[in-house]
């Protein structure tokens, strides 16, 4: 009789367990269900806008300060770097919390960082060197951190031109991935710049923030590679 309630028991347990798995996994899919919703993309599109937006009102309202101009170069640097952020999450967090929809978005993302790299590059050869290009090429030789910034915009430039499917079929596949892991090389470039910038006024709080968010990012794309070699070679 012991035994015929232990047993009963056990199933039942059996029961439960499967129960609040299935449950688990029902809850897992309809979050990842939820990325797919055809209203997601133009939403993100839309808060994508947002800083740009917030910034063009703040430029024609006049409430960036008493300098504007150097409000509109500095604030637009930032979205760059958060946008590059951005773009290099989104695998991770792909992974970490098993959801394969966010690939969708990487191409947006990443087109997003470049679109902001253009609007800084354009306030400051507009409102620092009123778009004189003599100077700006003085300005790019004589202080290090805009040659930087420079190079990394220049990268940035093939990867948001090749972003569509068609360039992937075009120049295939591996190439195609080869050419857009330069991207670790811009986040390396994009932190240097904003490091030799706040150098100079001896100000490291917020790029120490970046460099840990990077280091991580990064971190887990060279410890994947690692694995993926270590598995090749024994497997
Ligand atoms: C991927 C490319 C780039 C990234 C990620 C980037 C990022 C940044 C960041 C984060 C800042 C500091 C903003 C702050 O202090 O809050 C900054 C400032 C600045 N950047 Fe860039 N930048 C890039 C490209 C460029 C280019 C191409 C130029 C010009 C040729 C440029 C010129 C400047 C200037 C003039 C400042 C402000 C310096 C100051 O106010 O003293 N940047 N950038």
């Amino acid at each position: 009789m012991a035994a015929t309630t232990s047993t009963a028991a056990h199933t039942d347990r059996l029961t439960m367990n499967l129960g609040s798995t299935t449950r688990a996994q029902g809850v897992a899919s309809r979050q990842r269900s939820r990325w797919l919703h055809p209203a997601v993309k133009p939403a993100l599109f839309a808060i994508g806008l947002l800083p740009f937006a917030w910034l063009f009102y703040g430029a024609w309202a006049n409430t960036l300060g008493a300098n504007p101009a150097e409000a509109l170069i500095r604030a637009s640097g930032d979205w760059t770097l958060r946008f590059l952020c951005l773009t290099l999450a989104i695998s991770p967090v792909r992974q970490w919390f098993n959801l394969p929809p966010l690939a969708r978005f990487r191409r947006m993302v990443g087109l997003f960082t470049f679109f902001y790299a253009v609007s800084h590059f354009l306030s400051y050869a507009w409102l620092d060197q009123g778009f004189a290009l003599d100077a700006i090429l003085r300005d790019i030789a004589k202080r290090p951190f805009i040659l930087v910034g420079s190079l990394a915009l220049l990268l940035l430039t093939p990867l948001a031109a090749t972003s569509l499917n068609r360039a992937i079929k075009w120049m295939g596949s591996s190439r195609w991935q080869a050419l857009h892991r330069v991207v670790y090389g811009i986040a390396g470039l994009g932190l240097l710049h904003f490091f030799w910038m706040r150098a100079a006024k001896n100000d490291f709080a917020e790029v120490a923030i970046y460099a840990v968010i990077l280091a991580v990012l990064l971190g887990w794309r060279l410890n994947r590679w690692i694995r993926s070699k270590h598995a090749r070679a024994t497997g």
